[in-house]
């Protein structure tokens, strides 16, 4: 088998985005399930319960799924830099009545042992986010029956992740929820919308490709296809499933999105995300260049985004959401695919009509 046999075997080719704090095995499960494929984002899981957690997707279906990592680089702050961070986040803290963390003595989970867990409980595909793995590493997970997809937002990255002997890309679009997957150019050269992306990732490596960014309904998975992907790749579009574990302030905000409410942020996470704009955002948007490098911003601002959602406090969390966030509908994520692939059915059959309509009046 290859991933592109893989995916073309799906009944619907839709896979459900990794969304760390928004999605856990409930959401992959009912994907998988369905037709369509969930992915498991592990990210944040230490690396003990990674292999726990695979094994109760394993346990609830026996269709395929995937899991994704974040590959954090080592976290190595400045003298005094974190002391910094925590002195611009008092106030925040201060408002909603916490006291700011300690300087923490670990900012993320340990990558090497993440993939050490992941390589042993070999999911039937994985994919990497925020860097690239080297090819050893590749193999390694080949060997024990993974599919490696390399998350890319330029083509110079999915050459990359080709040469390191990925089996796939998934094409992250401008439009994208949640953090950027960029890794070899800056964040200006890096954000190229999905309809241009997908089309010169095609052009450019020989692998299957998995469009993500701004696909919402059946148009947009029609659209995918139509551009050449293999499969598609939603993760807004779930944030209002019964599945995900959105919290509540920011369900009710992706609820009442208007027309183009998200804004590329820095500030949470010390790395460009993209999330509906609020409070936090509009305010720390002046200095969020000055935030530590991720994974260190993001490690200090988890309990006041914590503390936030416990108060329904929508202003001062995350709010991670795509462009299209406003077409975002609540539901069961199982009927959810299942009527995108209706949809895009139908629209396919739209544009056949269509086509060969101005071929005959040619
Ligand atoms: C709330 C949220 C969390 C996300 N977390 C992850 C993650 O853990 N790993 C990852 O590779 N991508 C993550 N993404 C990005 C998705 O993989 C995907 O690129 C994106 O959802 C596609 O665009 P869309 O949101 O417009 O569908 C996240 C996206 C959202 C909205």
């Amino acid at each position: 088998m290859s991933l592109a046999a893989l995916l073309d075997s799906l009944p619907i080719p839709i896979l459900q985005a990794p969304m760390v704090g928004a999605s856990l095995d409930e959401l992959t499960v009912a994907v998988s399930e369905a037709g369509g494929m969930g992915t498991l984002a592990a990210g944040a899981l230490a690396p003990a319960e990674i292999g726990p957690t695979i094994g109760a997707v394993r346990a609830r279906t026996s269709r395929p799924f995937g899991v994704n990592l974040l590959m954090a680089p080592k976290a190595e702050p400045e003298a005094g830099e974190v002391d910094a961070a925590l002195a611009r986040l008092a106030p925040w803290y201060a408002e909603l009545g916490i006291a700011p963390p300690e300087t923490p003595n670990q900012f993320a989970p340990d990558f090497d042992a993440q993939f050490d867990a992941l390589v042993a409980a070999a999911p039937p595909v994985a994919s990497f986010t925020f860097a690239i793995l080297t090819p050893a590493q590749v193999k390694r997970l080949q060997a024990a029956g993974t599919y490696v997809v390399g998350t890319a937002t330029t083509a110079a990255e999915a050459r990359a992740w080709a040469e390191a002997g990925a089996d796939g890309i998934c094409a992250q679009g401008f439009e994208a929820g949640g953090h950027r997957g960029h890794f070899l150019g800056d964040i200006d050269g890096s954000l190229v919308g999905t309809m241009a992306l997908v089309a010169t990732i095609r052009a450019a490596v020989d692998l299957p490709v998995i469009a993500a960014g701004g696909i919402m309904e059946g148009r947009g998975v029609a659209a995918g296809l139509a551009l050449g992907a293999a499969a598609v790749q939603m993760g807004t579009a779930f944030l209002l499933s019964d599945e995900a574990t959105t919290s509540t302030p920011w369900r009710r905000a992706a609820a009442a999105a208007t027309d183009d409410p998200t804004r590329l942020t820095r500030a949470f996470t010390g790395r460009y995300a993209r999330g509906i704009e609020n409070r936090f955002m509009r305010l720390m948007h002046g200095v969020q260049d000055d935030v530590p490098a991720y994974p260190v911003q993001n490690r200090l601002t988890q309990p006041l985004r914590a503390a936030a959602a416990k108060a329904d406090d929508p202003e001062m969390l995350s709010l991670w959401a795509g462009q299209a966030v406003r077409l975002a509908r609540p539901g069961r994520a199982g009927d959810m695919i299942r009527s995108w692939w209706a949809e895009a059915a139908e629209v396919a059959e739209g544009l056949a009509v269509r086509t060969r309509r101005g071929q005959e009046t040619e």
